[in-house]
């Protein structure tokens, strides 16, 4: 694993000479920092050597490297899921990338159905915790260039950035919490009573990504900053049936703002 990396950062660093040190997964609700990132160079996954194939149609992965806030960094549009039918070491495959390509910071955003009774549709989840109900990516083989076998988990989110991006979105009017996102396979999206069991167990959001691409950078010890973007209710009650379309929309209104705090708090670090 550590050669395959290794050659793909070789490939990375031939294409340009910014040498970030902040990383954004743009999932869905932040997809268009893209369009505001300054490029220096954009790669389609296709193109690099031991990137996973995309397996879905149109779908347009993208590495961009660039300069966005004041700051050089580098921006995964399109990821990975582990319901599309890749592996756990093919889901994290592009944040083992990132750290050994110098990356310290790492952005993600999803979207995901709000449990926790006092969200509404629209509004924003800084991740301060997970339960991860999916298989744990570092199963297998340990790399100890990689980090700790059993890495500790009591603290995988920033709290610094967690309390700034608070405070940015109380400044530019968006509705934000923090809480605990869990996080599932998919893709079948919750049956009333899988919602209400996340609940018990003490999630507030839920939703098919982020907490294989966290552990795996937190056992390469990344400062972490993740978002949900709460596209549906998971509360008894208020359960309506969703489409995948109905997630982006309530994904797609979100983004102006939410692009604006991310913004902030990348030039502030
Ligand atoms: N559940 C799981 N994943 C999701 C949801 C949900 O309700 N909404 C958006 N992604």
């Amino acid at each position: 694993m550590l050669e395959t990396i290794k050659e793909t950062i070789s490939f990375i660093r031939k294409q340009t000479d910014l040498r970030p040190e902040t990383a954004i997964i743009l999932g869905t609700g932040l997809g268009s920092i893209a369009d505001e990132i300054e490029a220096d160079t954009v790669i389609p996954y296709e193109q690099i050597p031991n990137f996973p194939v995309s397996t879905v149609e149109g779908h347009d992965g993208k590495l961009i490297i660039g300069r966005y806030a004041g700051k050089e960094v580098i921006a995964l549009k399109g990821r990975f899921h582990f319901y599309e039918g890749y592996t756990m070491q093919e889901v994290t495959f592009p944040v083992r990338v990132l750290k050994f390509f110098g990356i310290k910071n790492l952005f993600i955003s999803n979207a995901a159905g709000g449990m926790n009774p006092d969200f509404e549709v629209g509004d924003v989840m800084f991740i301060n915790d997970h339960i991860n109900l999916m298989p744990n990516p570092l199963i297998g083989k340990h790399v100890p260039e990689f980090g700790d076998r059993f890495p500790d988990m009591s603290e995988v989110y920033n709290q610094t950035l967690i309390r700034r991006a608070l405070d940015a979105a109380m400044k530019h009017g968006l509705r934000a919490h923090k809480g605990c996102y869990v996080g599932v396979t998919g893709p079948t999206l919750e049956t009333t009573k899988e919602y209400e069991y996340f609940r018990i167990i003490g999630g507030d959001t839920v939703g098919m990504s982020t907490t294989p691409e966290a552990i795996v950078a937190h056992q390469m010890n990344m400062t972490i900053f993740a978002v949900s973007v709460i596209t549906d209710l998971g509360v008894p009650g208020r359960i309506e049936k969703i489409s995948h379309d109905i997630v982006q929309q309530a994904a797609s209104k979100v983004t102006p703002k939410l692009v604006k705090v991310i913004s902030e708090i990348i030039a502030d670090l």
